[in-house]
């Protein structure tokens, strides 16, 4: 359940549909569905099975499962640095979720057009605004982290991940009676190859890491406590079947409720904050009521996901420095508030000059280099580390009996496929394919 809810999260709803929008749709969900089922699904299997094996935090639990070669080994247990960079940018984007859920108390904008320029307006104008939500994030991500994952969060969870997928599963419903559901779908489904570079590419199956929160010690922190004897394959299976069922959900309704009320899909990061209150609107004073519940899921969701990005590197300070939990979480904390102001300045008027680097501004950089290197990067040692490092017999004496005869397939495209998929991905993140 904790690992759906670090899933499940922004990912889905904010940034998968916004990013299969501005890649063209089809061709690009494509990409992403095949890497989530092929590399995906294995390396969640792999991730979950070095936690399971290794009962520590990331760094020990590689150290525990390598004792020959642990000085090496040791850095793949640093991929937790992952979640807090990804932090940076994913605090503020709970920040305006805040925000929306308490204006769409009293005031929905009621055409896309003005829609448009309401989120311009904070994002490109209002600091205050984003740093007082950001700072709300900050103080509450960090206080739910002081009290452990079992003080609170699973509880959240377990209310919250229902309601949101009841939310979803409604509005979808209601999409798809709309004329322009069918639009949606061919948006969605019908590859149209000439909208893929290797920019598209590269950022469809970082995606698919991202959203299952692949490659950075999530899974693998979480795993740690799992039950001996749990069936680690199925609980890898339910997790990936979840994020990628609400992630079709969520871009399906959102294209039908975009061509609807008369906009196109390359809307970029405002995409949800858009084209939502728009149509709520459409719904009258009972859309306020949906309004305030959607972002009000989306929140939780976020938050759920904010707390499995930053307890590896929590639970390392904690194992490793005998930290104690409040200092863990507020060092870590300031350490994303911080820099996540400067990924809010990055999007400011009169500041953005000064923070863009190449075509594009800090904030997505950070948001470019977490998740289509850094989690890349982070699934590849894991795939490697469970196929070569640890003896074959005691991940099979674990595995196949979950596997049955799937084991050897799983098992040799964690050493070969994995690898060479990674290969031409970081080769064409170069700019040689
Ligand atoms: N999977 C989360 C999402 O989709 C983000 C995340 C990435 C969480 C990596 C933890 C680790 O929003
Ligand atoms: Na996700």
């Amino acid at each position: 359940m904790a690992a759906a809810g670090s899933a499940v999260g922004l990912g889905n709803i904010w940034k998968f549909p916004y990013i299969a929008g501005e890649y063209g749709g089809g061709a690009f969900v494509l990409i992403y569905l095949v890497t989530v089922l092929l590399i995906g699904f294995s390396i969640m299997i792999a991730e979950m099975l070095i936690g399971y094996m290794g009962r520590k935090d990331g760094v020990t639990s590689f150290e525990n499962l390598a004792p020959k070669h642990k000085h090496i080994w040791k850095y793949g247990g640093f991929q937790g640095l992952a979640g807090l960079f990804i932090m940076i940018f994913y605090s503020v984007v709970i920040g305006w979720i805040f925000h929306y859920i308490v204006t769409s108390l009293s005031y929905l904008p009621a055409t896309v057009k003005e829609a448009e320029t309401t989120f311009n307006a904070m994002l490109h104008t209002d600091i205050w605004t984003q740093l007082f939500y950001h700072t709300i994030a900050f103080i509450w991500i960090t206080h739910v982290l002081t009290r452990g994952i079992k003080g609170g969060i699973e509880k959240v969870n377990m209310v919250l991940m229902p309601t949101l997928m009841i939310i979803l599963l409604g509005m979808f419903a209601y999409a798809t009676t709309l004329d322009s559901f069918g639009r949606a779908v061919n948006f969605m489904f019908e590859p149209d190859w000439s909208k893929i570079d290797s920019e598209a590419f590269v950022t469809a199956v970082g995606h698919a890491f991202f959203t299952l929160s692949l490659g950075m010690g999530a899974i693998m922190t979480y795993s740690a406590s799992m039950e001996k004897n749990s069936n680690l394959v199925q609980n890898a299976f339910w997790v990936v079947f979840l994020d990628t069922t609400i992630a079709i959900v969520a871009g399906l309704m959102l294209f039908t409720f975009l061509y609807q009320y008369g906009a196109g899909p390359a809307k970029g990061p405002g995409l949800v904050f858009i084209s939502l209150p728009a149509a709520f609107y459409e719904m009258g004073i009972i859309g306020n009521f949906f309004a305030v519940l959607f972002f009000l899921a989306l929140a939780f969701a976020g938050l759920t996901s904010s707390v499995s990005l930053v307890e590896p590197m929590v639970q390392y300070f904690i194992d490793r420095f005998s930290w104690s939990r409040v200092k863990a979480s507020v060092a870590m904390g300031l350490f994303f508030y911080l820099i996540g102001i400067i990924a809010l300045l990055s999007n400011i008027d009169g500041y953005k000059e000064a923070l863009t680097f190449g075509d594009k501004n800090f904030f997505d950089w950070v948001d470019h280099v977490t998740a289509a290197i850094m989690l890349p990067l982070g699934g590849l040692i894991m795939a490697l580390f469970v196929g070569f490092v640890i003896e074959k017999q005691r991940v099979e004496s674990i595995l196949r009996p979950q596997l049955g005869f799937a084991f050897e397939a799983w098992y040799f495209s964690l050493r070969y496929i994995t690898p060479v998929a990674m290969f031409i991905v970081m080769l064409s993140l170069m700019g040689v394919l």
